[in-house]
């Protein structure tokens, strides 16, 4: 059955994002060390359309398994905002990517499989669409820390898997901040250890 899930990385002080983030700094200061463990994988660097990085490990197994099982994407606009700046004209998703703002806009259709849809519905009909979209496969709620907040507290995540990176970022956006503990409960499903990085996988449960 299609699940709803969560993938994120995380510095070991609990922040998604550096300070001052936004489209000409992306994940903020210091922020983009969290993902310096997937720029080693041929996986993600072939979703970026760039050339390299190494196969057959388990990181690059985890970032194919990841973007494979996705049949649609939600983000919020301000993850999309850094995005839009960054990412190439090919957008990396490859399959319709939900965009939760209140202002909405006309669809924006990219190469090679990705449209952005701009949506204000509340985030039970947002994730409805995408669940229709994704037929068989996966969602993504894939960031940033507000919308991934915000449907773990209403329990609709099935997933939750974060990528804990051996820095401290002193300061930033935390991933938690505003996580009801009274409506989110977990279970570890499994940790995977690289020497870069360290995977974390939880099942929610129901409460
Ligand atoms: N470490 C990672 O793996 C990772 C992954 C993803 C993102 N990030 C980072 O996360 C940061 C962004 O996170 P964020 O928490 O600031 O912002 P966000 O969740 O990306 O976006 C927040 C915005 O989304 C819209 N929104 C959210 N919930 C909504 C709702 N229920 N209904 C309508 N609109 C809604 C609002 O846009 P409007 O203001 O337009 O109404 C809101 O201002 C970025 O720096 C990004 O790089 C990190």
């Amino acid at each position: 059955m299609s699940k709803v899930f969560v993938s994120v990385g995380m510095s070991l002080d609990g922040f998604l994002a550096g300070p001052n983030g936004g489209p000409t700094n992306p994940l903020g200061d210091g922020g983009v060390d969290i993902h310096q463990w997937a720029f080693k994988t041929k996986s993600f660097l072939e979703h970026l359309r760039m050339e390299g990085g190494e196969s057959q490990t388990r990181d690059d197994e985890i970032v194919h398994h990841t973007f494979d099982r996705a049949g649609a994407y939600i983000m919020g606009r301000r993850m999309f905002d850094e995005g839009e700046y960054n990412w190439p004209e090919d957008a990396p998703f490859r399959a319709p990517v939900f965009v939760l703002t209140n202002k909405p806009r006309s669809p924006w259709e990219r190469k090679g499989g990705t449209t952005f849809y701009f949506s204000d519905d509340n985030i039970e009909a947002a994730l409805g669409k995408s669940q229709e979209a994704a037929g068989i496969k996966d969602v993504r709620i894939s960031g940033g820390a507000s919308v991934i907040q915000q449907y773990l507290n209403a329990g609709l995540v099935d997933e939750l898997e974060v990528q804990v990176a051996p820095l401290f970022l002193g300061k930033g956006m935390r991933l938690f901040d505003h996580i009801d503990a009274t409506k989110v409960k977990l279970e570890i499903v499994e940790a995977i250890d690289s020497p870069i990085i360290t995977h974390l996988k939880y099942k929610t449960i129901r409460v």
